[in-house]
């Protein structure tokens, strides 16, 4: 049985507040690390108050990770208090779909905007970047580290009414294969998970006839839920996973979109 080695580790999640980082953290925490949990939303004290009952160290920061000075200010702070950075979770994302072009009785409806492209931009794909930047220093001075990155079954496969979502989760892909060959040499690994679809907040606005659809094509036969994709991070950060980088795990039940 290998041990994990995760015990005491320094993991920063980013998009804790909710959903699969909120998981994420808390499965952490119950491994003995010390998590820097970050979001944009700072409505976050019950968090930090679950995480410490967990593991007793951790802390809640609002850091927006589409802005680069928040995010060095914040890994700062983490270095300052625990002299170095084991585990990045790069999480944080969000949504604002609509199609390319929507064509109705014979005219353009509606395009995706250039607001709803650069958002999605900012915070899935600039985000993450500032993040590896932030990071990867304090790792290679430490001998090394793992940066796990939050890509997308859409990322690989499109899908409709996401063409900014899915170029961030695609670009996701692009840096894990990039980083992990740039660090390798410095023993950090860097892999990336593409969840299908997850019980979150992020697609309480898909319909519920489309749900259904996706389940459908599960051969698992359900939704994912956040354990689920906790539980590939928590994996993929500990020695188990030791010679394993550049890889993108699906964790999707086997959903393959629109067949
Ligand atoms: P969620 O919407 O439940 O939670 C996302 C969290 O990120 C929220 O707490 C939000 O405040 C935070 N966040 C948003 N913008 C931020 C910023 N600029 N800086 C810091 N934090 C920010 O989303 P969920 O479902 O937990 O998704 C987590 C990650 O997994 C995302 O990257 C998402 O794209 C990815 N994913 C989710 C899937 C799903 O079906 N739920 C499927 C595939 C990937």
């Amino acid at each position: 049985m290998i041990e994990t080695g995760l015990r005491n580790k320094v993991v920063i999640v980013t998009g804790a507040a909710a959903g699969i980082g909120r998981t994420t953290a808390m499965l952490f925490a119950r491994e003995q690390c010390r998590i820097a949990a970050w979001d944009v939303n700072p409505e976050n004290a019950d968090l930090e108050r679950q995480l410490r009952d967990a593991r007793g160290e951790s802390l809640f920061r609002r850091v927006d990770v589409s802005n680069p000075d928040d995010v060095e200010q914040g890994v700062r702070e983490v270095v300052e208090k625990w002299s170095r950075v084991d585990v990045l979770i790069n999480n944080a994302g969000i949504t604002r779909d609509s199609q390319l072009v929507k064509w109705k009785d014979g005219n353009v409806a509606g395009t995706m905007t250039d607001q709803a492209f650069e958002d999605v931009l900012a915070v899935n794909l600039r985000g993450v970047f500032h993040c590896a930047r932030a990071v990867a220093p304090h790792m290679i001075r430490n001998g090394g580290g793992v940066i796990l990155n939050a890509s997308s079954v859409v990322g690989l496969y499109g899908n409709f009414g996401q063409t900014n979502y899915a170029a961030t989760k695609a670009g996701v892909i692009a840096f894990t294969r990039t980083w992990s060959r740039e660090l390798g040499r410095h023993q950090i690994r860097v892999n990336a998970v593409a969840p299908g679809f997850i019980g979150t907040d992020l697609i309480r606005t898909i319909p519920e006839k489309v749900m259904q659809g996706m389940v459908d094509h599960t051969p698992l036969g359900r939704m994912g839920t956040a354990e689920d994709v906790a539980h590939a991070y928590v994996w993929l950060a500990s020695d188990a996973a030791a010679f394993i980088t550049g890889a993108v795990l699906s964790v999707d039940g086997g959903l393959v979109l629109g067949t």
